[in-house]
Formats: C-alpha cells, structure tokens, sequence
C-alpha cells in the first residue's frame, strides 16, 4: 500500500560505513605492479572499569577490526593489564576530581575521537553516560548488559531474575541510546535459572554467553551487516535461524 511504502521510505534506516575510503591500495600488492584493493577494516575504542573479560573475548576472537584503543575510568582496572599483554594501546581517564558528568564526559569524547574509531564498545563501562555523550556516538556505541533486555535493567541483574523467579535469563547486546540500557538490541543468549541457583552461579553461566554474542555483535558491525529501523536491528545475510520453541526445563 501507499502507506506501507511511505513508511519504508521515512524508517530511520541505518547502514554502518567506514568513514574512511572505502578501500586503500596495498603496498605489497602495487611493488608488482598489480593494485590490490582491501577493504578498510573498522577501527574500534574499548571502553571498560573492571576485568574486562568481555574485552578480552573480542581481543581473542580475531575479529576483523582494528582494535586502535582499550580506555578505562580507572587505573586499577584488571584489564588493562590483559590488553596491554595483547599488544593493545591503553589509556587511563579517572573521572575522579571532575565537576560534573558533562566535564569528564566531554574530555572522555575527545580522548576516544583522537583514535578515530568507527564502533565505541562498552565492556563492563560502570558511568552513568550523559545524553550528549551518547548522541555524539549515535548508532556506533554498542553495550553488554547481563539480563534479557528489557527486563532488569540496571544492577544486580542476576539477584533479581532470582528473587523475581523467572526460568529464563541471559544478556544483551544493543546499541547505546540516553535512556539507560535502552536502545534496538543486536542479539541476546538464554540460559535456564536453575532450582538451586545462586547469584554466582546463575552469573557464571551467563557470562560464558557474553563471551560468545559481544564478539559475534562487534563483527556484524565491522562486516557492516547491520541496520537499525526503529527499535529493530536487522542483520544481513544471516544463516537461516530455525523458529524452535525454548522450554525450560525439559522433561
Ligand atoms: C558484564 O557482566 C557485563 O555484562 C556488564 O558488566 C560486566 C563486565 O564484566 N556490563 P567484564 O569486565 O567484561 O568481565
């Protein structure tokens, strides 16, 4: 109808694009007088507080980006270490002694744009982000949190999807809009709540999911499959996904 096609037409429709050349010559390539052309591979920042295992898991998957930079807030931050031990450049910026959320972000900003990076990953980044921040890196700032979004946003995830008794739980991957972990989620991973679990646990076994879907997001992004319409993010040529009903527990 009109109308269906009007709406298509108006659909915020977001195509992820390196803003650099889409292509460079390769100087190997060219010493044999053949040209060869790449690809230019996306450049990301990772953004963590605390161990960074998500980090780590998109360090070691083999992702084809270029990881440019790993910033913490804080510089006893477990994974600093680890990304340096990986060969990744790293930065400290301590909010600490900022007036306000605004300052320290607008300086956060301006130390994630000096490595020009195409996606902002946030792995375990514990700030309350302020709305300029996050329109500045609209639809390229992705985010990990560990529950089924929308339910349980925010702390304690895993206390609370016990205390609620829900027989499902998992984490998220979606793009980073002001309202906290809000914003057109990318994938998400299930796991059952057990009778006896606990908050260690039940965390355990969601964290080896986030392991496994942050890597798989980052990639999507850096082969540029993914559009976002809305609250929906589409994946290009995604390998057919079987409709099986999830029940838990089985018999
Ligand atoms: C993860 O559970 C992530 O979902 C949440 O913070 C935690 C960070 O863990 N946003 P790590 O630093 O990646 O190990």
């Amino acid at each position: 109808t009109v109308w269906a096609a009007f709406a298509r037409v108006t659909a915020t429709s977001i195509r992820h694009r390196s803003r650099k050349p889409p292509c460079h010559t390769d100087a190997a390539g060219s010493a044999g007088g053949i040209v060869i052309f790449e690809q230019s591979m996306k450049r990301i920042v990772i953004l963590i507080s605390g161990r960074g295992s998500n980090m780590q898991a998109i360090l070691e998957a083999k992702l084809p980006v270029q990881v440019a930079a790993v910033i913490a807030n804080k510089e006893d931050a477990g994974g600093l270490q680890t990304a340096a031990s990986l060969g990744i450049a790293t930065a400290v910026l301590s909010h600490k002694g900022y007036p306000s959320r605004e300052a320290f972000d607008a300086d956060l900003a301006r130390l994630i744009d000096s490595y020009q990076p195409d996606l902002v990953v946030l792995a375990g980044f514990m700030r309350i982000l302020s709305e300029g921040f996050v329109r500045h890196y609209e639809n390229r700032m992705i985010n990990i949190h560990p529950s089924l979004l929308p339910a349980f946003t925010g702390l304690s995830t895993h206390a609370r999807a016990i205390q609620e008794g829900v027989k499902v739980h998992g984490c998220s991957v979606h793009f980073v809009t002001p309202e906290l972990d809000h914003g057109p989620i990318i994938c998400q991973a299930v796991v059952p709540v057990l009778d006896d679990d606990t908050e260690d646990t039940l965390s355990k076994r969601v964290l080896v999911c986030e392991h496994q879907i942050y890597p798989q997001a980052v990639r999507w992004f850096a082969e540029g499959r993914l559009s976002v319409e809305g609250n929906r993010v589409r994946v290009a040529n995604h390998a057919d996904i079987q409709a099986h009903s999830l029940i838990v527990p089985r018999d």
